[in-house]
């Protein structure tokens, strides 16, 4: 009901897409209008489009079983976007899209050889910044309770003078909470990259996580991870409300930042105002999203899978017989595309630009 309604807010109502569910079925639905971005081809082989001045956000949700092709989606995408002036940035778990990237004339970064500031408040308060960051490291080194909540003021001192040590310090007195959180913390106390200064360059960027490893490695990727997105919603918020987006951040493999409570990516989703950017998640497990997210993201996209991943779709988008047919029986690049605004989901074969193929 929320979907439709927000379907038939006023500003929308101008969209041939919302007047469909009044037109008697006979109707041949109203031929596509050209948008941003292609994104692939209907049952009518008509031409099925992104148009970002229509959508309320540029966020998005890509889902798909294993090997259904999110990763390669995102990238024919990101080569249009490109193409039309709109940035983008791979958060990039084990390194698979840098040479993409390097091909689109972007840079790769591992955090791992370059650190990110993470203290930098990026448009937040100090004491909204240290409380984000202290919940997202006690979340990510599984230090709760009480402990926990140590982490606040020791993060806090650390962001006043814009030193990570100063937090190592301030836990001295509290040696099982220090090891728990240095490994996570010490490598990135001299950092070299200012995420402000990446996103002024506006060069496309595939910033590795090096996630596989040790336990202190996966955790630093999830706190740098996750520092890093809500720097990007924070500075990009305070550009002001934009009618395109500027910026896209795909979230490759999101299920893992998104199984943590503290993670930033559901707070951008949440805010109802059209800031110039989007993130797009891709995961496998599309139930580890809230289903008011689906509700609230520009478009999704499912890509196929199995029985019990398109019946965990079922749940969370108004599917037809068809709709599941074609995503359980269909080959891969079919998709099925939810946009906001145009309350019938669309069937379409993806239209997946060659250079964003790459074989295993
Ligand atoms: N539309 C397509 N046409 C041709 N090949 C494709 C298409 N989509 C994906 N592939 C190929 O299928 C393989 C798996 O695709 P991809 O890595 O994008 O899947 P994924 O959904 O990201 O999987 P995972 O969840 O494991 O990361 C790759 O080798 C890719 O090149
Ligand atoms: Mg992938």
């Amino acid at each position: 009901m929320r979907r439709l309604m927000s379907g038939l807010r006023p500003r929308s109502l101008a969209l041939a897409g919302d007047l469909i569910p009044l037109m008697p079925p006979s109707i041949v639905p109203p031929a596509e209008e050209e948008g941003d971005v292609l994104i692939g081809f209907d049952e009518y082989g008509r031409e099925v489009y992104l148009d970002f001045s229509k959508l309320p956000n540029a966020h998005s949700v890509i889902t798909g079983t294993t090997g259904s092709g999110k990763s390669t989606l995102a990238r024919s995408l990101a080569l249009s976007l490109v193409e039309r002036g709109i940035n983008v940035i791979f958060i990039d778990p084990h390194g698979e899209h840098a040479q993409f990237i390097e091909g689109l004339g972007g840079v790769t970064l591992s955090v791992e050889a370059t650190p990110p500031d993470v203290l930098d408040p990026a448009g937040f308060s100090p004491e909204d910044w240290s409380e984000l960051l202290s919940s997202i490291l006690a979340e990510v080194t599984g230090v709760g309770g009480f402990l926990g909540s140590m982490l606040r003021p020791a993060i806090r001192r650390a962001v006043e003078e814009g030193d990570l040590k100063a937090a190592l310090r301030a836990l001295a007195p509290a040696p099982g909470l220090l090891e728990a959180v240095r490994p996570v913390l010490e490598p990135l106390a001299k950092p070299k990259l200012r995420l402000e200064a990446l996103l002024e360059a506006g060069v496309p960027t595939c910033l590795v996580l090096r996630e596989r490893g040790r336990l202190a490695i996966e955790q630093r990727a999830k706190f740098v991870a996750c520092a890093l997105l809500a720097q990007v919603q924070g500075l990009m918020s305070t550009k002001g409300v934009k009618h395109r987006p500027e910026l896209i951040v795909v979230i490759d493999e999101a299920h893992k930042l998104l199984a943590l409570s503290s993670n930033p990516i559901l707070r951008a989703y949440q805010e109802t105002r059209k800031f110039g950017f989007g993130f797009w998640s891709l995961t496998q497990l599309p139930a580890l999203i809230p289903l008011e997210i689906y509700q609230l993201v520009g478009f999704s996209v499912f890509l196929g899978g199995t029985k019990e991943y398109v019946e965990e779709l079922s749940a969370l988008a108004f599917l037809t017989d068809t709709d599941r047919e074609w995503l359980l029986y269909g080959v891969r690049g079919y998709a099925v595309l939810v946009r906001q605004g145009d309350p019938r989901p669309r069937r379409v074969k993806l239209a997946i630009r060659k250079e964003a193929i790459i074989e295993q």
